[in-house]
């Protein structure tokens, strides 16, 4: 059975086609063996559709499944009965005028990653979705910030991170740093793996491949061996 990953945040902007689609980008690169049956698919249900402009631009060159969603409640329903597939990450839209779609959504949501960029404007739509649309729902969320810039300083991460912690809000060790290269790389239609192999582009593959890692996408985990212990062990 598929696991849901919704991506959402009611602000425009934070990150949430990108964390989609490089989310998904990391977790096909680990789990994919198997050429022909993506591990890994990316639902864009925003009307605005910047993913699918993504998917346009790259055509087959995409390393995961993607489809765009119609935005009725039918299709979005459907999404919970998606058996072929380990990991489905919901790209939502970002704005409040299309509500009923993040609503419907969340209805087959597993859980729920909330991007959040490390900046005060930032903090109040951010707030709005958890407290309102997320937690009355009971759906497990975490809060990843991105689009951090080191070398503006710790301060706004800082402070971003200790409003999150105020708020009690789970959020992931992993920050994902803003890149230059990022921005450059959607109007490109690159997802994170497909990247040059330069230092910057390292970088910015390691941030999500740690983030996945952090989230647990990476398949199960083997069972240790049991250790045994007592005496008489050298
Ligand atoms: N970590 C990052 N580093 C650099 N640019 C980023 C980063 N995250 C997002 N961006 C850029 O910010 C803009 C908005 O990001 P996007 O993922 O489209 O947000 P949303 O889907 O929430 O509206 C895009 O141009 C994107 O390339
Ligand atoms: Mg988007």
């Amino acid at each position: 059975m598929a696991r849901v990953h919704v991506i959402a945040n009611q602000k425009g902007g934070v990150g949430k086609t990108t964390l989609a689609v490089n989310l998904a980008a990391v977790t096909t690169d680990v789990l994919s063996g198997d050429p022909e049956h993506s591990p890994v698919l990316v639902v864009s249900t925003d009307p605005q559709a910047s993913t699918v402009w993504w998917a346009d631009r790259v055509g087959d060159g995409l390393p995961f499944d993607f489809v765009q969603a119609d935005q009725s409640p039918q299709d979005l329903a459907r999404l919970r009965s998606i058996k072929q597939y380990q990991h489905v990450f919901v790209d939502t839209p970002g704005s409040l005028e299309n509500g009923h779609i993040l609503h419907a959504v969340l209805e087959a949501a597993d859980d729920v990653i909330v991007p959040m960029p490390p900046e005060p404007l930032a903090f109040d739509p951010t707030s709005r979705t958890i407290e309102h649309v997320i937690k009355p729902r009971g759906l497990s969320y975490k809060v990843v910030v991105n689009a951090w810039e080191p070398r503006d300083g710790r301060s706004d991460l800082e402070q971003t991170r200790a409003f999150i912690e105020a708020r009690r809000w789970p959020q992931a060790k992993v920050v994902v740093r803003r890149y230059k290269l990022q921005t450059r790389a959607s109007a490109d239609g690159l997802v994170v793996t497909q990247y040059p192999r330069n230092r910057v582009a390292m970088e910015a593959r390691e941030d999500f491949f740690r983030l996945a890692l952090e989230l647990g996408f990476g398949g199960t985990a083997v069972a240790a061996a049991p250790v045994k212990t007592g005496v008489g062990r050298s």
